[in-house]
């Protein structure tokens, strides 16, 4: 669980002060905490203290000038993977099953995109009375998910149901929950087949260096990597998208990172692992320049400078072979002729699950252009798709990998 974020909203019950063992349990297993103190919640622990356990700002006030300007409540509330209410009042789970929005807290409940876990505590006939039955129930229709309250003796000296769950136990609650899809789709959304996913995509050319001002390069956009990596994120995948240079936008809703040459691209790659999906749709140089040359090179009278090539690494055949290999390894192949056999060649030679072959003769307009004609060539056979625009191809292409993964698991 380890670089998880959970959001704990800490309401006011006697019980906040095992919140503050929590943030501990939760820091010691690698996952970031940060706090929401209600104004309730103040009176039972300090702003001070759950400062010092999550080590950051502690946030209290909805309308606060200065908190706002360094994170807006909505990014506050969707900056998790995770929110958990610990204490969970009655009325903060009142407030949440009416839909209120009259604090923070209530807010980032109404404004979250991410799932909630509450673990209630108060007194026990608050928590057997209709009203709070009601608000619970209407929680759980909702998707809230609970953990505990326990039986046992309370502060206020009665017996029974209301008293927290231990740290430990929501802590477990909380690994339970962060195995699964965490993030709440808006409704009427698309299906997120990738949710939970995470795929590395590399995308454009790389530029090979001959001296400081010139370099071998190909004709590639990245328009193809680039549509790949936002439609993986569009179903619900957590992507890294390494990028050659290139001059279309980076895609909504990934990590992109830019490298110029092959090494630098397997480097941005291997730093990425581990993944379940890896997509090499860049056109990476299969050469570079042997000995780097600082100075422009100058014309002379020896003639023309001999450029030396030496081979640039795999990084598709790398990643296949690696420790760390994704569940998934797909590769493309650029071919001018004999298509197939090339990509057959490929599929087994750099050890890939598939590859997306595509015809790049000029006449075909695919490098740089705006749409692709695509064969998928696996151990299973060869499946050639329609002429599409680059973004249909890219979906099209995630949709058969997120149902690869999945008859892959539920075959297993
Ligand atoms: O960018 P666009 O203009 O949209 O064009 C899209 C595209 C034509 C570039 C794309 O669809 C495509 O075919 N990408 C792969 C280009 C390529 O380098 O193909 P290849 O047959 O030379 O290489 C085979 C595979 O090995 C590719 O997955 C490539 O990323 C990978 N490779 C190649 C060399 C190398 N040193 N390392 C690699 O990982």
């Amino acid at each position: 669980m380890t670089g998880k974020r959970i959001l704990l909203i800490v309401g006011g019950g006697i019980a906040a002060y095992k919140s503050l063992d929590l943030v501990r349990r939760l820091r010691e297993r690698g996952m970031s905490v940060r706090a929401v103190l209600t104004q309730a919640g103040a009176e039972f622990v300090t702003p001070l203290s759950l400062a010092s356990l999550t080590g950051q700002e502690v946030h209290q006030e909805l309308f606060s000038l200065t908190a706002e300007a360094r994170m807006g409540h909505i990014e506050l509330s969707r900056d998790a993977d995770l929110v958990v209410i610990a204490p969970a009042t009655a009325d903060l789970l009142a407030k949440a099953a009416q839909g209120l929005a009259n604090d923070l807290a209530s807010t980032l409940l109404l404004a979250t995109d991410k799932r909630v876990l509450a673990a209630p505590s108060m007194n026990l006939r608050m928590w057997l009375h209709p009203a709070t039955r009601r608000n619970v129930e209407t929680l759980r229709g909702d998707g809230m998910l609970f953990v505990g309250p326990g039986d046992g003796a309370m502060a206020c000296g009665e017996f029974g149901p209301g008293r927290m769950s231990e740290p430990l136990e929501i802590v477990a609650a909380v690994e339970a929950a962060l195995k699964g899809d965490t993030t709440i789709p808006l409704p009427g959304a698309k299906p997120r087949p990738l949710a939970g996913r995470r795929v590395i995509v590399t995308s454009g050319p790389t530029h090979e260096p001959i001296d400081p001002v010139r370099y071998i390069a190909n004709r590639s956009s990245g328009k193809q990597g680039h549509a790949i990596a936002e439609a993986a994120a569009q179903a619900g995948a957590e992507v890294v998208l390494v990028s050659g240079p290139v001059t279309v936008p980076d895609p909504a809703g990934v990590k992109t990172v830019h490298v110029e040459t092959a090494r630098e691209m397997l480097q941005a790659v291997e730093a990425a692992l581990p993944a379940d999906v890896y997509v090499g749709a860049a056109a990476v140089a299969d050469w570079r320049v042997g000995s780097e040359v600082v100075e422009k090179l100058k014309k002379g009278p020896s003639g023309p400078p001999s450029l030396g090539l030496v081979e640039n690494p795999d990084i598709l055949a790398t990643v296949a072979r690696h420790a760390k290999r994704p569940g998934l390894v797909v590769g493309f192949a650029a071919e001018t002729q004999k298509v197939i056999d090339h990509a057959q060649a490929k599929l087994m030679r750099k050890a890939c699950d598939l590859i997306v072959a595509n015809d790049v003769s000029p006449a075909t307009g695919v490098m740089g252009g705006d749409a692709n004609t695509v064969h998928l060539v696996s151990k299973a056979g060869v499946e050639t798709w329609p002429t599409l625009p680059k973004p249909e191809v890219a979906q099209k292409l995630i949709a058969h990998l997120a149902a690869l993964i999945h008859a892959k698991e539920g075959g297993a």
